[in-house]
């Protein structure tokens, strides 16, 4: 369910603040009937008439964007620095928000629609979407560091869920290794959180996998449509997922 004044403007028709004005004026009627307040929510089925004339609603859409590390996961930036919908705005006429989001130095699989309630879903802590990251960390883990990975470990804002933990690959010469991560949660900076409570800081980031997504095909800053199947899937996983607490090392 999404604001009314939010649905009407994203129909194009006006601004959000003009369609705030209108509700208040008694010129909104939802389903035949004059709305005045204007926290009222709206669903997809709901008919929304302006002034008599019923708005078309705007058509959900669903994307992969690969981001590139150094843009911000965010619609707009008031420095003026580039932000993830900045792929999008002349080539789809929707405007889109990113799904949870990806620290500015991170790259990977964003996915990124005009629907609130898909993402909310695939937001919901309960709901338990894996995230798979692959990290370059300094200096080498030991298997009992990483074991603190799998179990869970305190952070300043409560412990973390159990994680599945695979080390790739450590270079003696340059004391740097690369882990894959596998996580459910998605606290702010939390893959970068975990590595350095172990001692071992994150030097770069990717977000290799988001559910059953990748970014195959795509280099960073393109984007591709998700298949309706995908988007079907993403759901289902989204409500049935349970999570895994084995290590793989
Ligand atoms: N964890 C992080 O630390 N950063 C991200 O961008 C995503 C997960």
């Amino acid at each position: 369910m999404e604001r009314l004044q939010k649905v009407i403007a994203q129909s194009g028709i006006t601004s959000r603040r003009k369609a705030e004005e209108l509700i208040q004026q008694g010129q909104v009627k939802v389903n035949g009937t004059v709305v005045t307040e204007l926290g009222t929510k709206v669903g997809g089925r709901d008919r929304i008439e302006v002034n008599g004339v019923q708005i078309e609603r705007e058509q959900p859409v669903y994307f992969l964007l690969y981001k590139p590390s150094g843009v911000i996961t965010a619609v707009s930036d008031d420095k003026g620095r580039k932000v993830v919908t900045d792929y999008f705005t002349d080539l789809i006429e929707q405007r889109v928000f990113p799904v949870g989001r990806l620290d500015y130095d991170t790259s990977g699989v964003l996915i990124m629609t005009n629907d609130g309630m898909f993402a909310n879903e695939l937001m919901h802590p309960k709901y338990k979407v894996d995230k798979t990251y692959i990290a370059k960390v300094k200096g080498i883990p030991t298997r009992e560091a990483l074991k603190k990975l799998e179990h869970g470990i305190v952070l300043e804002d409560g412990k973390t869920a159990p994680a599945r933990v695979k080390f790739i690959s450590g270079d003696r010469k340059k004391q740097t290794a690369i882990i894959e991560l596998i996580i459910h949660e998605g606290r702010n900076r939390q893959v970068r959180r975990m590595f350095e409570a172990i001692g071992h800081p994150v030097m770069k980031l990717k977000r290799e996998r988001y559910s059953f997504l990748d970014v195959k095909g795509l280099n960073p800053g393109e984007f591709r449509e998700l298949t309706p199947h995908e988007v079907k899937q993403l759901r289902v996983k989204a409500v049935t997922q349970p999570s895994k607490n084995r290590g793989h090392r």
